[in-house]
């Protein structure tokens, strides 16, 4: 539950509906369930069984696996990558925050299409309003490891998580029903080939990587918490199929209002914010329903928030151990957020820096990153070390870590570089 809490976020529901808007709604729907098959199942698998065998977060991992310190490059990439992140990611969390106080509130009660894109962007206009919602996320972030209670949350999580996805299944029976939601369905799913570009296919391999938290080693922390006797395969697939039920969930909820209601598929990182209270409106009880909405989108995004700024507390911590004076945990949780508030702040200041670290994050250091791993484990460890880390799970047959060592070897890394190099208009 805790992998699906870091899974599940904001990637799903404010990311996909409008990447997938962007391009081409049901063609980049296609490839972003196939990339879901070739690389999530594989890579998933891989980090939690990197985390499960060593017993340690990536820094760790990759010396205590390897037994030298040449693939400690992969864990600064994957430290790294987590800050990229964190610094819009928040930003994006405190719009979650400010749209809660603004539901609880009843504040974009009654507007209309235009109206409500035009209140969008008055909040973004107060930069220190945007500053101060991001800085609470940051700060609830903090907390729960400073005070370690994430086992707490994951806890809560086994609750929230049911009914935020009943809670959208009741808005897609909603918003369905809405006149001229028909065109919506139709965006999402109809499969157009032509649609299909080299960019199409790098945002769709990017959004995988993002929605299922992986190429940045934040799974190999939670895989190393796993006891011995869970199995990796069944944890994987059942984090998978929540992650990918509910950016589907997302889209059903989006595009059939954004056609309903008028709105442009392709409004970009606002359209979620625009398009959702005019749902609202159309439910039974506008206030509750938004007011939940929004309070569980927020506790969706913490839950993300959370093992991302575990990947770096746990490198910083993992790094110094064997310094004079190791940094101890909660040391390393002030350091991490003060540089998360600059990251935050410099975002807000410089909309270049929030739209390219979205995409440089997603688009090559997450790939980077899943490359480095498939190549770690395919071709050195399982040569060095026999059978060091594979799904020994007892029910797997040889065939299938044949097969699993053959997709991480060959396919998975080919794949990347095939796609990223297109994307970029390199090849
Ligand atoms: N998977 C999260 C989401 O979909 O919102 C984002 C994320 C969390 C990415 C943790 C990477 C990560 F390590």
């Amino acid at each position: 539950m805790a992998a699906a809490g870091s899974a599940v976020g904001l990637g799903n529901i404010w990311k996909f509906p409008y990447v997938a808007g962007e391009n081409g709604g049901g063609a980049f729907l296609v490839v972003y369930l196939l990339c879901v098959l070739l690389f999530g199942m594989p890579l998933l698998m891989t980090e939690f069984m990197i985390g499960k065998r060593s017993g340690k977060s990536a820094h760790g991992a990759f010396r205590a696996l390897s037994g030298n310190s040449r693939w400690q490059w992969l864990s600064w990439l994957c430290m790294l990558t987590a800050f990229v992140i964190m610094g819009f990611y928040f930003v994006v969390t405190g719009w979650c925050f400010n749209y809660l106080v603004e539901a609880v509130m009843n504040s974009f009660s009654g507007l209309g299409t235009q109206e409500l894109t035009a209140h969008f962007d008055t909040i973004q206009s107060s930069k220190p309003r945007m500053i101060l919602f991001g800085i609470v996320p940051v700060l609830l972030t903090a907390g729960v490891l400073w005070f370690d209670v994430n086992k707490g949350i994951e806890r809560l999580s086994k609750i929230l998580m049911p009914l935020l996805l009943g809670l959208m299944l009741l808005m897609a029976g909603v918003v369905l029903m809405i006149d001229g939601s028909s065109a919506g369905m139709r965006f999402f799913f109809r499969f157009d080939m032509a649609q299909i570009t080299p960019r199409v296919v790098m945002e769709a391999m990017g959004q995988c990587f993002f929605s299922l938290s992986i190429g940045m080693g934040a799974l190999i922390t939670y895989g190393s918490y796993m006891p011995k006797g869970q199995n990796v395969i069944a944890t994987s697939v059942q984090v998978i199929v929540l992650d990918t039920l509910v950016a589907l969930m997302a889209g059903v909820i989006i595009f059939p209002a954004v056609f309903a209601f008028g709105f442009d598929p392709a409004e970009g990182p606002q359209l979620v914010f625009v398009v959702l209270p005019a749902i609202f409106e159309k439910m039974t009880l506008p206030w509750l329903s938004s007011v939940l909405f929004f309070a569980l989108l927020c506790i969706a995004a913490i839950t993300s928030t959370i093992s991302l700024m575990e990947v770096v507390v746990a490198f910083i911590c993992e790094a110094s151990a064997n310094n004079k004076r190791p940094l101890h945990r909660r040391q390393a949780v002030l350091i991490t957020s003060a540089l998360v508030i600059v990251l935050l702040v410099t975002c807000v200041f410089v909309p270049e820096v929030f739209n390219y670290s979205d995409l440089v994050s997603s688009c090559v250091m997450m790939p980077l990153g899943a490359l480095g791993t498939a190549v770690f484990v395919g071709w050195i460890l399982s040569r060095k070390k026999g059978k060091a880390v594979q799904p020994n799970e007892s029910w797997i047959k040889c065939w299938s870590r044949k097969f699993y060592l053959f997709v991480l070897r060959f396919i998975v890394p080919l794949a990347i570089l095939l796609i990223v190099l297109n994307g970029l208009g390199i090849l």
